[in-house]
């Protein structure tokens, strides 16, 4: 007798659960099928936009997140043809040393931008002719490559973004040998209120006064710092960071380091104390 309701429970359980496999299977089967009608009227209506591929607007990507849209980009980036770039991962021929990022958020008032600029020490540790580097919602304005024995500049050809795998894919016209320590130079701006990961904007209430507050924060696990600054965005690639904020006097910049010099009107203090 106990045995059979233990059976029973056991078959009832069974079934049970594969009502709930099979409720899950419909289910995913019912959201495939809206993907795809999704995916649909998504290439019917670009389709209609003629042949020209359309750019599509910051909003519409920011409201597009899940993976049926990725195939939008692909039509404007394999203008680029096979490289590197296809692959997810970063090769390791080219690993940073160091970083020197200066970010300058404008986050005051109704304002929501941010510029920044950085200096990449870079080991070349195979002969190679490019550098990938990840970016994502930057744009970058200016792209450059020195040796840093020397200081020469390295000839590049047109960098470009490959927003698919989120590269900024710098080449350079000559294969750089392996050994070599270079400098990329970037400049780059962004906003900070389209997410609220990578470098954004954020408000509280002080509420002695209940005074709006605005700060500019960070955050940037798990693949979001390339958000905020262009970067090597994977955790292998572990390099030391020199990273200047810009701000108004009567705010105040932390990182997760001890300041080492403030600069007030271009003077420097150290410690509090003007030395310059
Ligand atoms: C989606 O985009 C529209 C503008 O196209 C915007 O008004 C709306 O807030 C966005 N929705 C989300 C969830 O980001
Ligand atoms: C960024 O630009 C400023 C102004 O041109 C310059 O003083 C600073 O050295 C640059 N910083 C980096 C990290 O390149
Ligand atoms: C560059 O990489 C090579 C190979 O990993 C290493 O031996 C060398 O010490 C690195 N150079 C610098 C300056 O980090
Ligand atoms: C970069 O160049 C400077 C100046 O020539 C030199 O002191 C420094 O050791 C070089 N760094 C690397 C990692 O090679
Ligand atoms: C990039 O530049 C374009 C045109 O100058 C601008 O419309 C866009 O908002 C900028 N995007 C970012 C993320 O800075
Ligand atoms: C702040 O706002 C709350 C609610 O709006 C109000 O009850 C409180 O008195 C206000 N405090 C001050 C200091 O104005």
């Amino acid at each position: 007798m106990e045995s059979m309701n233990v059976k029973d429970f056991k078959g009832k359980k069974q079934s049970a659960s594969r009502r709930r496999v099979l409720c899950i299977v419909i289910s995913l089967l019912a959201v495939f099928i809206v993907a795809i009608i999704l995916v649909g009227v998504l290439v019917w209506k670009f389709s209609k936009c003629g042949d020209n591929v359309t750019p599509l607007s910051e909003n519409f990507r920011g409201n597009m997140t899940f993976g049926t849209t990725t195939e939008i980009p692909r039509t404007t980036t394999d203008l680029h043809g096979d490289g590197p770039w296809k692959n997810l991962r970063l090769s390791r021929s080219v690993v940073p040393i160091h970083y020197d990022v200066t970010l300058y958020p404008d986050f005051y008032e109704n304002n929501g931008w941010f510029y920044g600029n950085e200096t990449i020490l870079l080991n070349v540790t195979e002969i190679t002719k490019y550098i990938l580097i990840h970016v994502n919602y930057l744009n970058i304005t200016k792209t450059h490559l020195r040796y840093n024995s020397t200081g020469t500049s390295i000839p590049i050809e047109e960098p470009f973004e490959y927003e698919q795998n989120q590269f900024w894919v710098v080449q350079t016209k000559t294969p750089i040998p392996k050994g070599t320590v270079i400098i990329l130079d970037l400049q780059f701006d962004g906003s900070l209120t389209r997410a609220i990961v990578g470098f954004y904007k954020s408000t509280y209430i002080n509420h002695d006064t209940n005074e709006t507050r605005y700060l500019a924060t960070s955050k940037f696990e798990p693949v979001a710092a390339r958000r905020a600054f262009p970067c090597f965005d994977e955790p292998n690639m572990k390099a030391e960071f020199t990273v200047t904020l810009v701000h108004r006097h009567s705010y105040i910049a932390l990182s997760n380091m001890p300041v080492e010099r403030v600069y007030v009107h271009g003077r420097l203090y150290l410690g509090g104390t003007r030395v310059e």
